[in-house]
């Protein structure tokens, strides 16, 4: 596998990337009221505790996703009808789901040339256990944000394109946001490209609702871990016992919604930040929204992105759906 960092090899962008989470951590715990942005969750340690998560009985998504996955995956290389294909996902996992596409294309003699997409360069490894090259499958892994590793694997691939956007990552995004992401993304793909998207679907709430709070408390432990890397590479001193994890669903939004609350008046200080930050009792740091979505949502998103739509799947207890779009 050639590992490909459009980020973290750099000195530059490294220290880039530094002081871009200095300056989100400054400007979120002085907001009024405080957040901080869940695409940090995924330093190596937060990589690691979201795989446990999505092992979790609670965590329904990532078995209902692989179900559908299974149960569609002869249908992506008929389609396709190709010899050679480029898969690129968006934000890879230890890559157990993935296997299942590339091997429904290498079962059928069709040549892979697979380029996963993470900001995080520990995820790359966690895959490799799961997907290392053979004969007909080349991996070409992209340490970046999305959109950036995508223009990289264009820039690589002569094939026809798909692209995998698993896992319901689309619901860490507002609905203004995911628009623009996926405006982006049609407009890095070619005519006739694919990109195979995963959304949660609105359920009853306590289902949603366990999903992200579950009694081993390994949700809170991956929530827990943010202060700890702000501990770490920003010189905090955040006393985790003194936060508590809350998982609510909020249903005027449509999403789940992740807090750590301050258990006591309490005041932090960041070193690197040369700050200090005054905690109330009860006062909650607002860090991810999940949102989740009915299928007349994912129309909409797929219409506005100007994609055509080819089927949505959906596993047996209609928890999830896969929808497949096309350039
Ligand atoms: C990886 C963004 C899909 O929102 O369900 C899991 C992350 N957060 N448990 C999600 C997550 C808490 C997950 N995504």
């Amino acid at each position: 596998m050639i590992i490909t960092k459009l980020i973290e090899d750099n000195d530059e962008l490294q220290t880039l990337t530094k002081l871009q989470f200095a300056k989100d951590i400054a400007i979120g715990l002085t907001a009024k009221p405080k957040i901080i942005s869940s695409k940090y969750f995924y330093d190596t340690k937060g990589s690691q505790i979201f795989q446990e998560i999505t092992k979790l009985e609670e965590y329904y998504l990532s078995r209902s996703e692989l179900e559908i996955l299974e149960k569609i995956k002869n249908i992506l290389p008929d389609l396709i009808g190709k010899s050679e294909v480029d898969i690129v996902e968006l934000g890879v996992g230890d890559g157990h789901k993935t296997r299942v596409i590339i091997n429904s294309f290498l079962d059928k003699n069709i040549k892979v040339n697979f380029f996963p997409i993470d900001i995080s360069a520990e995820a790359m490894h966690l895959l490799e256990k799961n997907i290392s090259e053979s004969k007909n499958l080349n991996v070409h892994a992209v340490v970046a944000e999305y959109i950036e590793g995508m223009h990289f694997a264009r820039e690589h691939s002569k094939n026809r394109q798909i692209v995998l956007f698993l896992g319901s990552n689309i619901g860490n995004f507002s609905k203004k946001e995911s628009q623009k992401i996926l405006k982006t993304i049609k407009s890095i793909l070619k005519k006739d490209d694919f990109l195979l998207i995963g959304f949660d679907l609105k359920k009853d709430i306590d289902l949603m609702t366990n999903a992200y709070s579950d009694h081993e408390g390994i949700t809170a432990k991956f929530n827990l871990n943010l202060l700890e890397r702000i501990n770490s590479e920003l010189g905090g001193d955040f006393e985790v016992l003194n936060f508590q994890h809350r998982a609510l669903y909020n249903p005027e939004l449509g999403a789940m919604e992740s807090y750590l609350i301050s258990l006591k008046e309490q005041v932090v200080t960041i070193r690197e930040l040369k700050k200090k930050f005054k905690f109330d009792a009860w006062e909650p740091i607002h860090l991810e929204y999940s949102f989740k979505f009915l299928e007349k949502d994912i129309q909409d998103l797929s219409i506005d992105g100007g994609f055509k739509r080819i089927s949505n799947f959906k596993d047996g207890n209609k928890y999830f759906i896969d929808s497949l779009w096309q350039v």
